[in-house]
């Protein structure tokens, strides 16, 4: 596996590559949830990159860039284990040298659900996702189910901004008692990680009583937020039924696939889930 650090190596080795190629995003401290994108990139392309970047433009202040959990060298060792062929490690001169003033704004889809509680954080997603796709020009691109919006949003951006690739979403992937895979689940204690399953089981409840057919999405998010309230280590940040493409609140009867989805402090993190209701994840 080839470690390279910097943009004109980057490009260098991208230019040698003939066939597909596989991209898996990642900000490191990699886990089951990262592994499976390696491994189905690995699957489905003739070369596979993956990107290891704790990216300071989608960090707001107060959030936490500087304690954001890293461990390189596991991570190399997991990536090649999977069968990755190449990782991209730059280091933050690297992508945003002095001067750096070009930035990715998409309208609308920001303004919504996580975004409208960290403002910022999708230009900067946006903006290291389409440096990254120019670096490695992915065939596929692969992002995980769990951070739903940001899936969502890119696979908007790389229609808009014409880019030739495939973007995949891969199911997210959970601990036994229902807690997504997530690197912040390094700030919960073992008790924490039990109780934060309680995400789990109020979009898991949603899902159930979408498939018995009710449809009044107020209904559902009623029943979100009483499996929620009776877990007093959770405090939930929002609780939502959304279009699945606009990422609109419904309001009344659901008529169009769904986004289920909550977020919410659990100790020291702050956690995000959802399931789809109404459209297989991909
Ligand atoms: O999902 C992540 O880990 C990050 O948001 C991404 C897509 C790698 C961009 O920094």
């Amino acid at each position: 596996m080839h470690l390279l650090t910097t943009v004109v190596d980057m490009h260098r080795q991208r230019r040698a590559l003939a066939g597909s190629v596989g991209v898996v995003p990642t900000m490191g401290y990699l886990h089951e949830g990262h592994i499976s994108l390696a491994r189905r990139a690995r699957a489905e392309n003739d070369h596979v990159i993956a990107t290891i970047f704790v990216n300071p433009s989608q960090f707001g202040p107060g959030e936490d860039l500087a304690a954001y959990p890293r461990d390189l060298p596991r991570d190399l060792d997991l990536l090649e284990a999977a069968g990755v062929d190449m990782v991209f490690v730059p280091s933050t001169a690297e992508l945003y040298p002095p001067g750096y003033e070009t930035w990715i704004d998409l309208a609308d889809l920001p303004t919504k659900l996580e975004g409208a509680q960290r403002p910022g954080h999708f230009r900067g997603v946006a903006t290291i996702v389409t440096k990254l796709f120019n670096l490695t020009r992915p065939t596929r691109a692969y992002f995980g189910q769990k951070d739903a919006q940001q899936a969502i949003l890119l696979r908007r951006l790389t229609v808009d901004l014409n880019f030739d690739l495939d973007l995949i979403i891969c199911p997210t992937v959970r601990e036994p008692h229902g807690l997504a895979m997530s690197s912040r689940n390094a700030y919960l204690t073992a008790e924490e990680r039990q109780r934060a399953g309680v995400l789990y089981r109020a979009l898991s409840a949603a899902a159930e009583a979408y498939e018995r057919g009710e449809r009044d999405a107020e209904s559902l998010r009623r029943g979100m937020a009483a499996i929620l309230a009776a877990e007093p280590a959770a405090q939930p940040e929002y609780i939502s039924i959304a279009h699945l493409e606009t990422l609109d609140e419904i309001v009344g009867e659901m008529r169009v696939p769904a986004l289920a989805s909550v977020a919410a402090r659990v100790g020291k993190a702050r956690l995000i889930d959802n399931v789809w209701l109404g459209r297989e994840v991909g």
